[in-house]
């Protein structure tokens, strides 16, 4: 059965743009409960570690510099189906192939500057919860 918790980050581009509060409204909106948030500025070790599996990748200097380049805000979030949903709510990871209403169609730059990240499975979800939250019951 599909869990109920997922872990979302508002990237750097979005929370410097102040668009924080208007992400925040639009994922309650589709029935997303807060349980924990902060805001945070990465370090490039943090970084690195939090998107461990895109090493090989050759976006991935751009990506850790991107991510460390100011405060973002980590949260994790409750809702049925938690991970497919917000996939869904937050669209392709190119704004430009998003689907109309999702985050990133309203508010990401680029392919690279795209304003929000969500949990791609379960194990991933709890992994990164607890990477940021690990005191979160
Ligand atoms: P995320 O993990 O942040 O939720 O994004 P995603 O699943 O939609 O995309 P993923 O393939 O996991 O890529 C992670 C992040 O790396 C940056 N990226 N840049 N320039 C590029 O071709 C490129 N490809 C990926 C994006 O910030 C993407 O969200
Ligand atoms: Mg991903």
């Amino acid at each position: 059965m599909a869990g109920t918790r997922t872990l979302t980050i508002i990237k750097p581009d979005a929370f410097g743009a102040g668009k924080a509060g208007k992400i925040i409204a639009h994922l309650e909106a589709q029935g997303f409960v807060l349980k924990a948030a902060r805001v945070m500025h990465l370090t490039t070790a943090q970084a690195g570690t939090f998107y461990e599996v895109h090493k090989e990748r050759g976006f991935f200097g751009e990506l850790v510099e991107f991510m460390t380049s100011g405060p973002c805000m980590p949260m994790v979030l409750d809702k049925a189906n938690a991970v497919a949903e917000l996939r869904d709510a937050i669209g392709k990871t190119d704004p430009a192939e998003a689907a109309e209403g999702t985050v990133r169609k309203l508010y990401a730059e680029s392919k690279g500057r795209n304003a929000i990240h969500a949990s791609d499975s379960d194990e991933a979800a709890a992994v990164e919860a607890a990477f940021f939250f690990p005191d979160l019951a």
